[in-house]
């Protein structure tokens, strides 16, 4: 199947530090079952059909996956139960920006499983005050609040930042408001699909939880309209992931700093799908040189092996959370602690932040050859691409089949809008076979 027409085999001068991926996908030490046969469960192999067949019946359809059952994967490869492999332009939204299995992360993760995995934050344990000292280094703040899914990360920002506005800037009680940017996505709980403009995502999920007012995005003067004496905090995704990578005007982000700071209100910027080296920066506001006073971090933070997700924020607003009023059973467990430091540990080379704003500016360049051939449109940032097919080639989702059927893995967005995110470990040569693979299936 894997009819890219570059495998690793044949990777590019731009081989990524500590990244190397053997032709095939390495047996993994320990593992001698067949491919198709689950880890460990000494069930028969099956099929893809048959597994396909088997999640139908037994899980909630609450995704629509493509045909693929995936069974190993290294690097930017990943191989299913019958032995085709397909390069990875997804990543898992982004969660696997340093790509599968890398190998300092997955030896950061057995170290520690071999020592101490989980202690409840009940007890201390002798992992998490490093990840909260990388982060502050990270982001220029000071105080960490760490949790595991994204969903969570922006729960305990709306909380911290309601409670901030209570104590801190005296919006009288239950009165607090959050403004928030149309199109956006930030997670699934109640609360933040109540703040969704995606009928899909928050119809007959009610009653929705008030306190919420959404803005356009990218609109400044709207913005200040809607700040008043009850804002707690304006939160936004620097880059817009899930409306189909949509980046602001150039000085949006700065003019949301100047506009909260005026305000005495708080900037959350949910960096949970941007940030991490995607957009070739660290962090998708250091391409304005813009602090926030909140950061949302979670995907890559975990290194594709766990859920790890983390607020990061200014000291006088973490401050207002004292022992009780929040918490998570697993958040700041030590195993996710250990992979989160070695996330950092990479990130601190720079070298995927270069690998992602080098390979970005290729990225950049295929796809404007192919607007007018297919493509209508697309917005690119570092190695992040949102691409509008002509709906009359097809949809999205027909896209993402056709791809498949060339070894290509991809996600649709909305309608006929494609995203493009391969682990910023991919080879200029990867890169170009998966490009030339879209070039086909819309011509
Ligand atoms: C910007 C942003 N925030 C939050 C989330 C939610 O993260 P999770 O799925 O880990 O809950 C996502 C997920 O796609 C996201 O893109």
């Amino acid at each position: 199947m894997s009819t890219v027409s570059t495998g690793p085999e044949t990777a590019g001068p731009t081989e990524p530090t500590g990244q190397t991926e053997p032709a095939e996908p390495a047996e993994p030490a320990g593992r001698t079952e067949p491919a198709g046969q689950s880890a460990g469960s000494g069930a028969a192999p099956r099929s893809a059909a048959e597994v396909i067949a088997a999640e139908e019946a037994l899980l909630a359809h609450n995704y629509h996956p493509l045909p693929v059952v995936v069974s190993r994967a290294e690097g930017a490869w990943v191989e299913d139960v019958e032995g085709n492999r397909y390069l990875d332009m997804l990543a898992g939204y982004s969660a696997l920006n340093f790509g599968h299995r890398h190998p300092a992360l997955v030896d950061a993760a057995r170290r520690q499983l071999d020592r101490l995995t989980l202690t409840s934050r009940a007890f201390h344990n002798d992992r998490l005050a490093e990840l909260a000292s990388g982060l502050a280094e990270l982001t220029g703040l000071d105080m960490t609040l760490p949790m595991n899914t994204g969903a969570e990360a922006v729960e305990s920002a709306v909380k911290l930042a309601r409670k901030w506005a209570y104590e801190v800037r005296g919006v009288p009680e239950d009165r607090a408001t959050v403004v928030v940017a149309a199109g956006n996505f930030h997670g699934r709980t109640t609360t933040v699909v109540s703040f969704s403009t995606d009928p899909t995502a928050r119809d007959g999920f009610g009653p929705l939880t008030p306190g919420f007012r959404v803005v356009p995005y990218n609109d400044l003067g709207a913005l200040a309209a809607a700040v008043d004496d009850t804002t707690a905090a304006v939160l936004i995704e620097p880059i817009q992931g899930e409306a189909g990578v949509v980046i602001p005007d150039d000085g949006y982000l700065r003019g949301v700093r100047r506009l909260t700071s005026e305000a005495g209100v708080l900037f959350a910027a949910d960096e949970i799908q941007s940030g991490l080296g995607r957009t070739g920066r660290t962090l998708a506001v250091d391409h304005e040189d813009v602090r926030p006073d909140l950061v949302l971090l979670g995907k890559a933070l975990g290194g594709g092996i766990l859920p790890v997700s983390a607020v990061v924020g200014r000291r006088d607003v973490m401050e207002v959370l004292r022992p009780g009023e929040h918490g998570s059973t697993f958040g700041g467990n030590p195993l996710a602690a250990a992979v989160g430091c070695a996330v950092l540990d990479l990130l601190r080379t720079g070298e995927f932040q270069r690998r992602a704003a080098e390979l970005g500016a290729v990225l950049d360049a295929r796809l404007a050859g192919l607007v007018g051939r297919g493509v209508t449109g697309y917005r690119c940032r570092g190695l992040w691409a949102g691409v509008d097919v002509d709906p009359a080639v097809g949809t999205g989702r027909q896209i993402g089949e056709r791809l498949l059927r060339r070894g290509v893995l991809v996600k649709d967005t909305h309608g006929s809008t494609i995203r493009l995110a391969p682990p910023l470990t991919v080879t200029e040569d990867e890169l170009d076979g998966a490009l030339s693979a879209l070039a086909e299936v819309i011509a």
